[in-house]
């Protein structure tokens, strides 16, 4: 939800911070906008739309300067406009600055500044914020940095902020609470980011910033302080990423090249973890907290969107193997629902971006009513990852196209390791059905690949079905979380309506949508539902629905009452969701792409949702 960028140093710094902003672009793309602090004065050029627009729009500009920050914005208060795009400019014109996050009480503030006799420019919270900083340092008569330090103990909300001041041409404050900052550590210069995709080409040696500290940031200097102004030593850490990792590596689109890498995601995942020839699974982290996790009477899990599907798909699996009752939240539901949460009960928090906001302080509330928190994140080193007490990584590398794929398959994957080695642990399942699963587990990546060299087959059905204004999901038992999972990628990137629903459930109302014009995609594995699945199919087909069916090899009755079949490698029906989501990943891409849109940026959204 918005990304920053910001560099002092030695080189230029429009084209990094350009570049940078490139690469964070995933994050928002309303507007975007840079500052530099030149001989005479503070320069902004700001635009709305994608940053390729600014580009444009900074073509003969003087842009030289060895010190910017920059914005590319995802609108929360105020339309995305220029005038509302960041960086923003204090009413005095000494000072600019970017922000990422949501001040709450910016309209008590507001109201002060107004009656001081301040008028503002846009309708965004960062420019009260903004002028309240420039107020405080002129009646204390005071530095910048204390200025910065005396505000922010007044704000309630998120923020990550970067400020630079006319008269210095070498400093960046830079201040973070609930909003991400990375600060990246060169020889004479220093790169500040939301994450470390923007640093990774020039440094791989960074500081993740934590709540409530103040950077100040100079080419040769980084101090850290909180906001009692206390100096705090800036842990320093190694980046394990590669810049190719965050490159197309030749697919048209980060989307598609995201799906392709699932077979070697999923085998990162599960590598070194699953060892079923040793008939174990090693989940260090996890490991730690064993004997509580096997004996709580509960499991929530807490998540939102795609991630909140692969908590729904755990719930089944826990309770099947694990015997555990297991409750799936909304994490933006749980931490406004006054919850009972009680000492000793075990939350997993699954999150791709370890950033969103509703699940961070839904974790936090439930830590301090004593629950363990376990995390299953992508990000290494995110929010969400260092509130846990414990957690496994999904290791599914940067993921930037803004629809959630390989980072779903991954968190699946973690999941269901969880699973097996607690059902295991507890008891509840035997041996051999542990061995046989972990078995079945190790093949699912040589699986994946063979779903993925259907890809000609599922364009030819997408174009088919391009057109439709409306799709139906459907599907049952493990299957159901896959249906929604599917309908929600093709929302995202298509912008059709669609719906995923349980199989059986359909009959009670979405049944009244189905004409000769609806697809209807049955998720239809054999499992043991399967038979049920098929009468399901039965009354789309009596009412003329379309039906697209994701069935597995050797099955003969669903192509019979199907338009259009997409035929997997069989597996045990515990596992079918890795690989069944795949080639839903791949119908929402092609239809997208047959409509022109932007399937790395869809409207509207933003990969990272640090707003609650
Ligand atoms: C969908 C998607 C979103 C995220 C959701 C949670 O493709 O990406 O629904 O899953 O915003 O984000 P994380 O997993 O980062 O907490």
């Amino acid at each position: 939800m918005c990304g920053i960028v910001g560099y002092t140093g030695f080189r230029q710094a429009y084209p990094v911070v350009l570049k940078g902003l490139k690469r964070l672009e995933y994050r928002g793309y309303d507007s975007s906008g840079v500052a530099m602090v030149q001989p005479d004065g503070l320069a902004l050029l700001k635009k709305k739309g994608k940053v390729a627009e600014l580009e444009e729009f900074a073509i003969g500009k003087n842009l030289a300067s060895q010190i910017c920050i920059g914005h590319t914005r995802w609108a929360t208060h105020g339309e995305p406009s220029d005038r509302n795009a960041h960086p923003h400019l204090s009413q005095s014109g000494e000072i600019a600055m970017i922000h990422n996050g949501i001040i709450e009480n910016y309209a008590p503030i507001k109201a002060e500044l107004i009656k001081k006799g301040y008028t503002f420019n846009s309708d965004t919270d960062t420019e009260v914020l903004l002028n309240f900083i420039d107020d405080i340092k002129k009646e204390n008569a005071c530095t910048l940095e204390e200025a910065v330090r005396i505000a922010l103990k007044r704000i309630v909300g998120a923020y990550c902020i970067l400020l630079v001041h006319k008269d210095d041409p070498e400093t960046i404050i830079a201040a973070r609470k609930g909003s991400p900052l990375v600060i990246g550590i060169g020889k004479g210069e220093h790169f500040l980011a939301s994450d470390a995709s923007p640093i990774i080409e020039y440094t791989k040696e960074v500081v993740y910033v934590n709540d409530y500290e103040i950077a100040i940031i100079k080419p040769d200097e980084l101090i850290l302080k909180n906001l009692g102004n206390e100096k705090q030593t800036p842990f320093v850490q190694k980046l394990d990423m590669e810049l190719a990792a965050i490159e197309k590596g030749g697919y048209p689109h980060f989307m598609l090249k995201e799906i392709f890498e699932q077979p070697q995601t999923i085998f990162d995942c599960l590598r070194g973890r699953l060892l079923p020839q040793e008939n174990n699974i090693i989940l260090s982290g996890i490991d730690k907290y064993a004997a509580e996790i096997t004996a709580a009477n509960r499991i929530i899990i807490i998540a939102c969107g795609t991630s909140w599907h692969a908590g729904l798909v755990a719930e089944y699996i826990i309770e099947e193997l694990c015997r555990i009752p297991v409750e799936v939240e909304y994490a933006s539901e749980f931490r406004y629902r006054n919850p009972i949460v009680q000492k000793g009960d075990v939350i997993i928090a699954i999150s791709q971006s370890g950033e969103t906001a509703d699940t961070l302080v839904a974790i936090e509330n439930a830590k301090e009513k004593g629950a363990i928190i376990l995390g299953v994140v992508n990000v290494v080193g995110s929010s969400i990852a260092r509130l846990s007490h414990a957690g496994a990584y999904t290791h599914a590398g940067h993921e930037i196209g803004v629809a959630s794929t390989k980072a779903f398959t991954g968190q699946l994957a973690v999941l269901m390791m969880m699973a097996f080695k607690l059902g295991y642990a507890k008891g509840t399942i035997s041996q051999e059905r542990f061995t046989q699963l972990s078995q079945e587990l190790s093949t699912v990546p040589e699986k994946v690949a063979k779903v993925l060299e259907q890809d000609d087959a599922v364009k030819a059905i997408a174009l088919k079905y391009a057109d439709a204004r409306d799709f139906l999901y459907l599907g049952r038992g493990y299957n159901f979380p896959i249906a929604l999972e599917g309908a929600l990628k093709l929302k995202e990137i298509s912008y059709i309506h669609a719906e995923g629903y349980p199989a059986a459930e359909m009959k009670h109302g979405p049944i009244a949508l189905v004409d000769e014009h609806l697809p209807v995609v049955f998720v239809a594995t054999k499992d043991s539902f399967h038979e049920k699945v098929v009468s399901n199919m039965q009354e789309i087909k009596a009412r003329k629905g379309k039906i697209i069916s994701i069935i597995t090899e050797g099955d003969e009755v669903s192509p019979t009452l199907s338009d259009d079949v997409i035929v997997l490698p069989a597996i045990d029906e515990i596992i079918a969701p890795l690989i069944n989501v795949i080639p839903l990943q791949l119908l929402s891409y092609h239809i997208g792409i047959a409509k022109g849109l932007d399937v790395d940026k869809p409207r509207n959204l933003a990969k990272s949702v640090t707003v609650e």
